[in-house]
Protein backbone atom coordinates (compact mmCIF):
# COMPACT_ATOMS: atom_id res chain seq x y z
CA UNK A 1 0.00 0.00 0.00
CA UNK A 2 1.46 3.80 -0.61
CA UNK A 3 0.03 6.38 1.65
CA UNK A 4 -0.09 9.80 0.15
CA UNK A 5 0.03 12.72 2.81
CA UNK A 6 -2.08 16.03 2.10
CA UNK A 7 -1.01 19.11 4.23
CA UNK A 8 -4.47 21.22 3.82
CA UNK A 9 -5.05 22.72 7.23
CA UNK A 10 -6.14 19.24 9.12
CA UNK A 11 -3.67 16.97 6.70
CA UNK A 12 -4.83 13.63 6.09
CA UNK A 13 -3.96 10.78 4.38
CA UNK A 14 -4.77 9.20 0.60
CA UNK A 15 -3.98 5.23 1.32
CA UNK A 16 -3.81 3.60 -2.10
CA UNK A 17 -3.94 -0.27 -2.11
CA UNK A 18 -6.04 -3.37 -2.59
CA UNK A 19 -8.34 -4.68 -0.82
CA UNK A 20 -8.72 -1.58 1.36
CA UNK A 21 -12.55 -1.52 1.87
CA UNK A 22 -12.68 -4.68 4.23
CA UNK A 23 -10.58 -2.75 5.79
CA UNK A 24 -12.42 0.70 6.21
CA UNK A 25 -13.96 0.04 9.75
CA UNK A 26 -10.49 -0.05 11.57
CA UNK A 27 -8.82 3.04 9.92
CA UNK A 28 -12.33 5.00 10.42
CA UNK A 29 -12.09 3.89 13.67
CA UNK A 30 -8.57 4.68 14.62
CA UNK A 31 -8.86 7.91 12.73
CA UNK A 32 -11.97 9.08 14.74
CA UNK A 33 -12.24 7.28 17.75
CA UNK A 34 -15.20 9.01 19.25
CA UNK A 35 -17.24 8.56 16.48
CA UNK A 36 -20.58 6.32 16.75
CA UNK A 37 -21.96 6.74 13.36
CA UNK A 38 -20.48 6.24 10.00
CA UNK A 39 -23.61 7.57 7.63
CA UNK A 40 -23.29 6.35 4.11
CA UNK A 41 -23.69 7.69 0.88
CA UNK A 42 -23.89 5.71 -2.29
CA UNK A 43 -25.70 5.40 -5.71
CA UNK A 44 -27.70 2.35 -5.64
CA UNK A 45 -25.58 0.29 -8.27
CA UNK A 46 -22.39 1.25 -6.55
CA UNK A 47 -24.44 0.06 -2.85
CA UNK A 48 -25.22 -3.12 -4.22
CA UNK A 49 -22.06 -4.02 -4.99
CA UNK A 50 -19.97 -2.69 -1.94
CA UNK A 51 -22.25 -1.56 0.04
CA UNK A 52 -22.90 -4.69 2.34
CA UNK A 53 -18.56 -4.76 2.68
CA UNK A 54 -18.85 -1.56 4.16
CA UNK A 55 -21.36 -1.64 6.39
CA UNK A 56 -19.95 -4.92 8.00
CA UNK A 57 -16.52 -2.96 8.26
CA UNK A 58 -18.13 -0.33 9.95
CA UNK A 59 -20.41 -2.09 12.55
CA UNK A 60 -17.33 -4.51 13.46
CA UNK A 61 -15.96 -1.14 15.12
CA UNK A 62 -19.02 -0.86 16.57
CA UNK A 63 -20.14 1.68 14.17
CA UNK A 64 -23.37 2.11 12.95
CA UNK A 65 -23.63 2.40 9.47
CA UNK A 66 -27.18 3.49 7.79
CA UNK A 67 -27.19 4.42 4.35
CA UNK A 68 -28.20 6.59 2.30
CA UNK A 69 -28.35 5.22 -1.63
CA UNK A 70 -29.50 7.20 -4.67
CA UNK A 71 -30.12 6.72 -8.39
CA UNK A 72 -26.80 6.37 -9.95
CA UNK A 73 -25.84 9.60 -12.11
CA UNK A 74 -25.22 13.10 -12.64
CA UNK A 75 -28.99 13.75 -12.42
CA UNK A 76 -28.95 12.81 -8.64
CA UNK A 77 -26.22 15.88 -8.14
CA UNK A 78 -28.99 18.24 -7.38
CA UNK A 79 -30.16 20.40 -4.20
CA UNK A 80 -33.06 17.76 -3.98
CA UNK A 81 -30.98 14.99 -3.48
CA UNK A 82 -28.97 16.82 -0.90
CA UNK A 83 -32.40 18.06 1.14
CA UNK A 84 -33.16 14.10 1.29
CA UNK A 85 -29.57 13.89 2.33
CA UNK A 86 -30.00 16.28 5.22
CA UNK A 87 -33.45 14.50 6.23
CA UNK A 88 -31.48 11.23 6.16
CA UNK A 89 -28.69 12.85 8.19
CA UNK A 90 -31.70 14.05 10.99
CA UNK A 91 -33.68 10.66 11.19
CA UNK A 92 -30.25 9.22 11.83
CA UNK A 93 -29.46 11.69 14.66
CA UNK A 94 -25.79 12.18 13.02
CA UNK A 95 -24.01 14.89 15.04
CA UNK A 96 -20.66 16.30 15.03
CA UNK A 97 -18.65 13.46 16.59
CA UNK A 98 -20.04 11.27 13.85
CA UNK A 99 -18.77 11.42 10.49
CA UNK A 100 -20.08 10.61 6.89
CA UNK A 101 -18.82 8.38 4.15
CA UNK A 102 -18.79 8.84 0.06
CA UNK A 103 -19.00 5.98 -0.96
CA UNK A 104 -18.56 5.74 -5.23
CA UNK A 105 -17.72 8.45 -7.78
CA UNK A 106 -17.60 11.85 -8.03
CA UNK A 107 -21.41 12.35 -7.61
CA UNK A 108 -21.30 10.64 -4.18
CA UNK A 109 -18.25 12.00 -3.18
CA UNK A 110 -18.93 15.59 -4.42
CA UNK A 111 -22.59 15.23 -2.44
CA UNK A 112 -21.42 13.68 0.61
CA UNK A 113 -18.62 15.77 0.57
CA UNK A 114 -20.63 18.49 0.82
CA UNK A 115 -23.72 17.60 2.82
CA UNK A 116 -20.34 17.30 5.57
CA UNK A 117 -19.83 20.91 4.81
CA UNK A 118 -22.89 21.87 5.55
CA UNK A 119 -24.16 19.35 7.79
CA UNK A 120 -24.23 20.96 11.70
CA UNK A 121 -22.11 23.80 10.08
CA UNK A 122 -19.40 20.65 8.89
CA UNK A 123 -18.83 17.42 9.99
CA UNK A 124 -15.91 15.11 9.28
CA UNK A 125 -15.94 12.62 5.80
CA UNK A 126 -14.35 10.27 4.27
CA UNK A 127 -13.69 8.91 0.72
CA UNK A 128 -13.82 5.69 -0.53
CA UNK A 129 -13.68 5.81 -4.61
CA UNK A 130 -14.89 3.28 -6.56
CA UNK A 131 -14.22 4.98 -10.24
CA UNK A 132 -10.68 5.76 -11.73
CA UNK A 133 -11.65 9.08 -12.27
CA UNK A 134 -12.91 10.02 -8.29
CA UNK A 135 -9.98 7.65 -7.06
CA UNK A 136 -7.42 10.47 -9.12
CA UNK A 137 -9.25 13.51 -8.96
CA UNK A 138 -12.58 14.55 -6.98
CA UNK A 139 -11.95 12.23 -3.88
CA UNK A 140 -8.69 14.53 -3.15
CA UNK A 141 -8.75 18.37 -2.52
CA UNK A 142 -11.81 18.73 -0.69
CA UNK A 143 -14.41 20.53 -3.53
CA UNK A 144 -17.48 19.74 -3.01
CA UNK A 145 -20.67 20.70 -4.71
CA UNK A 146 -23.76 20.20 -6.45
CA UNK A 147 -25.48 20.98 -10.05
CA UNK A 148 -28.19 23.92 -9.82
CA UNK A 149 -30.38 24.20 -13.30
CA UNK A 150 -27.77 27.11 -14.37
CA UNK A 151 -24.80 24.85 -14.40
CA UNK A 152 -22.60 22.31 -12.90
CA UNK A 153 -21.07 22.79 -9.25
CA UNK A 154 -21.93 26.06 -8.87
CA UNK A 155 -22.96 25.60 -5.36
CA UNK A 156 -20.22 23.90 -3.08
CA UNK A 157 -17.60 24.35 -0.88
CA UNK A 158 -14.04 23.51 0.12
CA UNK A 159 -14.07 20.97 2.95
CA UNK A 160 -11.55 18.55 2.98
CA UNK A 161 -11.75 14.68 3.57
CA UNK A 162 -10.08 13.23 7.03
CA UNK A 163 -9.06 10.33 4.73
CA UNK A 164 -9.56 9.14 1.51
CA UNK A 165 -9.35 5.06 0.90
CA UNK A 166 -8.17 3.60 -2.77
CA UNK A 167 -9.27 0.29 -3.01
CA UNK A 168 -7.47 -0.43 -6.51
CA UNK A 169 -8.86 -3.60 -6.13
CA UNK A 170 -12.33 -2.33 -7.27
CA UNK A 171 -10.78 0.35 -9.82
CA UNK A 172 -9.19 -2.66 -10.99
CA UNK A 173 -12.64 -4.16 -11.54
CA UNK A 174 -14.22 -1.48 -13.30
CA UNK A 175 -16.62 -1.48 -16.86
CA UNK A 176 -14.40 -0.27 -19.66
CA UNK A 177 -16.22 2.56 -19.94
CA UNK A 178 -15.66 3.49 -16.32
CA UNK A 179 -12.33 2.70 -16.72
CA UNK A 180 -11.58 4.97 -19.80
CA UNK A 181 -13.95 8.00 -18.24
CA UNK A 182 -10.83 8.26 -15.33
CA UNK A 183 -8.11 8.00 -18.15
CA UNK A 184 -8.48 10.69 -19.87
CA UNK A 185 -8.35 12.91 -16.18
CA UNK A 186 -5.21 10.87 -16.12
CA UNK A 187 -3.90 11.62 -19.23
CA UNK A 188 -4.72 15.23 -18.43
CA UNK A 189 -2.13 15.17 -15.03
CA UNK A 190 0.45 13.61 -17.99
CA UNK A 191 0.30 16.69 -20.36
CA UNK A 192 0.21 19.10 -17.30
CA UNK A 193 3.13 17.87 -15.56
CA UNK A 194 4.75 14.48 -15.85
CA UNK A 195 5.62 12.99 -19.18
CA UNK A 196 6.62 9.54 -17.65
CA UNK A 197 2.68 9.12 -17.28
CA UNK A 198 1.73 10.30 -20.68
CA UNK A 199 4.10 7.48 -22.27
CA UNK A 200 2.75 4.97 -19.93
CA UNK A 201 -0.78 5.79 -20.80
CA UNK A 202 -0.59 6.48 -24.15
CA UNK A 203 1.22 3.09 -24.68
CA UNK A 204 -1.29 1.22 -23.28
CA UNK A 205 0.02 0.77 -19.84
CA UNK A 206 -2.77 1.38 -17.63
CA UNK A 207 -3.92 -1.42 -16.61
CA UNK A 208 -0.22 -3.04 -15.73
CA UNK A 209 1.07 -0.24 -14.03
CA UNK A 210 -2.95 0.84 -12.29
CA UNK A 211 -1.02 1.55 -8.69
CA UNK A 212 1.53 3.81 -10.18
CA UNK A 213 -0.70 5.51 -12.73
CA UNK A 214 -2.87 6.04 -9.47
CA UNK A 215 0.21 7.49 -7.11
CA UNK A 216 1.68 9.51 -9.87
CA UNK A 217 -2.06 10.89 -10.24
CA UNK A 218 -2.76 11.87 -6.68
CA UNK A 219 1.00 12.77 -5.82
CA UNK A 220 0.45 15.51 -8.54
CA UNK A 221 -2.85 16.37 -7.60
CA UNK A 222 -1.46 16.65 -3.46
CA UNK A 223 1.05 19.38 -5.07
CA UNK A 224 -1.64 21.29 -6.55
CA UNK A 225 -3.69 21.49 -3.84
CA UNK A 226 -1.46 22.21 -1.58
CA UNK A 227 -0.01 25.03 -3.49
CA UNK A 228 -3.41 26.63 -3.95
CA UNK A 229 -6.16 24.86 -1.74
CA UNK A 230 -8.89 27.00 -2.72
CA UNK A 231 -7.98 27.40 -6.47
CA UNK A 232 -6.78 30.83 -6.98
CA UNK A 233 -4.09 30.02 -8.77
CA UNK A 234 -1.60 26.97 -9.25
CA UNK A 235 -4.70 24.52 -9.21
CA UNK A 236 -6.56 26.20 -11.89
CA UNK A 237 -3.99 24.40 -14.08
CA UNK A 238 -5.83 20.95 -13.69
CA UNK A 239 -8.37 22.77 -15.23
CA UNK A 240 -7.08 21.88 -18.76
CA UNK A 241 -9.44 20.70 -21.21
CA UNK A 242 -12.50 21.12 -18.43
CA UNK A 243 -13.52 24.88 -20.00
CA UNK A 244 -14.69 23.10 -23.42
CA UNK A 245 -15.40 19.69 -21.76
CA UNK A 246 -17.93 21.16 -19.45
CA UNK A 247 -19.75 23.26 -22.76
CA UNK A 248 -19.31 20.14 -24.64
CA UNK A 249 -21.27 17.87 -21.30
CA UNK A 250 -23.77 20.49 -21.58
CA UNK A 251 -23.96 21.29 -24.85
CA UNK A 252 -24.63 18.06 -25.93
CA UNK A 253 -26.63 16.93 -22.78
CA UNK A 254 -24.15 14.78 -21.02
CA UNK A 255 -23.80 12.29 -24.63
CA UNK A 256 -20.53 12.65 -23.73
CA UNK A 257 -19.24 11.08 -19.64
CA UNK A 258 -16.89 13.73 -17.96
CA UNK A 259 -14.12 12.03 -19.04
CA UNK A 260 -14.70 11.98 -22.68
CA UNK A 261 -15.97 15.31 -22.59
CA UNK A 262 -12.64 16.44 -20.91
CA UNK A 263 -10.39 14.31 -23.44
CA UNK A 264 -11.83 16.48 -26.11
CA UNK A 265 -11.77 19.20 -24.83
CA UNK A 266 -7.84 18.60 -24.19
CA UNK A 267 -7.29 18.29 -27.41
CA UNK A 268 -9.76 20.57 -29.72
CA UNK A 269 -8.02 23.30 -27.47
CA UNK A 270 -4.35 21.89 -28.03
CA UNK A 271 -5.04 22.07 -31.44
CA UNK A 272 -6.10 25.59 -31.36
CA UNK A 273 -2.84 26.83 -29.21
CA UNK A 274 -0.84 24.62 -31.42
CA UNK A 275 -2.25 26.90 -34.73
CA UNK A 276 -1.83 30.31 -32.78
CA UNK A 277 1.88 28.85 -32.00
CA UNK A 278 1.18 28.99 -28.16
CA UNK A 279 2.35 25.20 -28.12
CA UNK A 280 4.91 23.12 -29.27
CA UNK A 281 4.37 21.72 -32.65
CA UNK A 282 2.99 18.30 -32.77
CA UNK A 283 1.79 18.11 -29.34
CA UNK A 284 -1.82 17.79 -30.63
CA UNK A 285 -0.92 14.79 -32.48
CA UNK A 286 0.70 13.33 -29.51
CA UNK A 287 -2.66 14.20 -27.14
CA UNK A 288 -4.71 12.61 -30.09
CA UNK A 289 -2.61 9.01 -30.19
CA UNK A 290 -3.23 8.97 -26.09
CA UNK A 291 -6.75 9.80 -26.46
CA UNK A 292 -6.96 6.88 -28.93
CA UNK A 293 -5.02 4.34 -27.20
CA UNK A 294 -7.43 5.15 -23.83
CA UNK A 295 -10.34 4.75 -26.44
CA UNK A 296 -11.69 7.97 -25.71
CA UNK A 297 -12.79 10.48 -28.36
CA UNK A 298 -10.76 13.36 -29.50
CA UNK A 299 -12.89 15.65 -31.46
CA UNK A 300 -16.18 17.90 -31.27
CA UNK A 301 -18.80 17.20 -34.38
CA UNK A 302 -20.01 21.08 -34.17
CA UNK A 303 -18.43 24.33 -34.30
CA UNK A 304 -16.79 25.67 -31.17
CA UNK A 305 -18.50 29.38 -31.58
CA UNK A 306 -22.00 27.06 -30.43
CA UNK A 307 -19.97 26.18 -27.16
CA UNK A 308 -19.59 30.30 -25.53
CA UNK A 309 -22.99 30.67 -24.22
CA UNK A 310 -21.69 27.30 -21.85
CA UNK A 311 -18.25 28.90 -21.65
CA UNK A 312 -20.09 32.09 -20.27
CA UNK A 313 -21.36 30.48 -17.58
CA UNK A 314 -18.10 28.73 -16.30
CA UNK A 315 -17.84 29.04 -12.75
CA UNK A 316 -13.76 29.86 -13.82
CA UNK A 317 -15.11 32.83 -15.27
CA UNK A 318 -13.32 35.99 -14.01
CA UNK A 319 -14.77 39.01 -14.93
CA UNK A 320 -14.38 40.03 -18.19
CA UNK A 321 -12.37 37.05 -19.15
CA UNK A 322 -11.53 33.57 -18.91
CA UNK A 323 -9.18 31.37 -18.00
CA UNK A 324 -7.77 29.23 -20.18
CA UNK A 325 -5.23 25.97 -19.44
CA UNK A 326 -2.90 25.82 -22.48
CA UNK A 327 -0.33 23.35 -22.51
CA UNK A 328 2.85 24.70 -23.88
CA UNK A 329 4.12 21.05 -24.49
CA UNK A 330 3.81 17.49 -22.77
CA UNK A 331 4.45 18.00 -19.34
CA UNK A 332 4.62 21.84 -18.95
CA UNK A 333 1.16 23.95 -19.17
CA UNK A 334 0.03 27.78 -18.35
CA UNK A 335 -2.70 30.09 -17.61
CA UNK A 336 -3.38 32.00 -20.75
CA UNK A 337 -6.54 34.49 -19.93
CA UNK A 338 -8.68 35.26 -22.76
CA UNK A 339 -10.89 38.32 -22.57
CA UNK A 340 -14.76 37.32 -23.39
CA UNK A 341 -14.95 39.83 -26.23
CA UNK A 342 -11.80 37.67 -27.86
CA UNK A 343 -13.43 34.41 -27.17
CA UNK A 344 -14.48 33.94 -30.19
CA UNK A 345 -11.84 34.84 -32.27
CA UNK A 346 -9.86 32.61 -30.19
CA UNK A 347 -11.75 29.44 -30.80
CA UNK A 348 -12.43 29.78 -33.97
CA UNK A 349 -9.59 31.53 -36.00
N1 LIG B 1 -10.80 18.72 -10.23
C1 LIG B 1 -9.95 19.83 -10.16
C2 LIG B 1 -9.62 20.24 -8.78
O1 LIG B 1 -9.85 19.51 -7.84
O2 LIG B 1 -9.13 21.32 -8.61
Amino acid sequence: MNTIRINTSIPYDVCIGEKLLPESGTRIRAMLPGAGAAAVIADSLVYSLYGDKLQQSLESEGLSAPIFTFEPGEGSKSMDTLIRIFGFLSENEITRSDVIVALGGGVAGDMGGFAAASWLRGIDYIQIPTTLLSAIDSSVGGKTAVNIPSGKNLVGAFHQPRLVLCDTSIIRDLPADIMRDGSGEALKYGVLYDPELFNLLSTGKRDTHLQEVIFRCVELKRKAVEADTLDNGARQLLNFGHTLGHAIEKKTHHKYSHGQAVGIGMAELTRITEKQGLTETGTTERIIAGLKTLGLPYSYEGSLSELIPYILGDKKRRGTHINFIVAERIGSCMRYPVEISQLDSFLCR
